[in-house]
């Protein structure tokens, strides 16, 4: 099976292509970004980008993204200044994680949001991260961190 991930065109075989793309992507590539949280599609711990889309990794299998394009966290910042997604760096600077093992579900959830609604408002953040749990209570600090994205997004565009 081919893959396009982060930027780069992958082989996968084909033994695997009823495998649960997470495990193939942290065991298979060493790409440990995405998080095993739930395995059910209600945590979000494991989103990743399938063409642009975040998506759950741990309902995907290999065979489902074949020729799509898969970016996850390691491969997000790419093309940006210091290798960070603006909207990590947000994260950064709003001091977002707290144990940190959600953060992958939110950094892919918030820049899928921005590239498909640059300036959203608060309904348009709570419908886009409302799916991605934290058990640490972050999401106050994560909305923050959201806007500040989309505004230094806008300054650069
Ligand atoms: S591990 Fe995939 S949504 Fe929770
Ligand atoms: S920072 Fe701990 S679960 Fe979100």
């Amino acid at each position: 099976l081919k893959i396009n991930l982060n930027g780069r065109d992958e082989t996968v075989p084909a033994l695997l292509e009823n495998d649960p793309l997470l495990f193939v992507l942290r065991d298979g590539f060493g790409l440990n970004g995405p998080k095993f949280g739930c395995g059910e599609a209600t945590c979000g711990a494991c989103l990743v980008h399938v063409d642009g889309v975040a998506l759950p990794s741990c309902q995907l299998t290999c065979a489902d993204v074949a020729g799509r394009q898969v970016v996850t966290l390691e491969g997000l910042g790419a093309g940006h200044k210091d290798g960070l997604h603006p909207v990590q760096h947000a994260f950064l600077v709003h001091s977002v994680p707290q144990c940190g093992y959600c953060q992958n579900g939110q950094v892919m959830a918030a820049s899928a949001l921005l590239a498909a609604n640059p300036r959203p408002d608060e309904p348009a953040v709570a419908a886009a991260m409302d799916p991605v749990l934290c058990r640490c209570g972050t999401q106050t600090r994560i909305r923050a961190a959201i806007h500040a994205a989309a505004r230094a997004m806008a300054e650069v565009a």
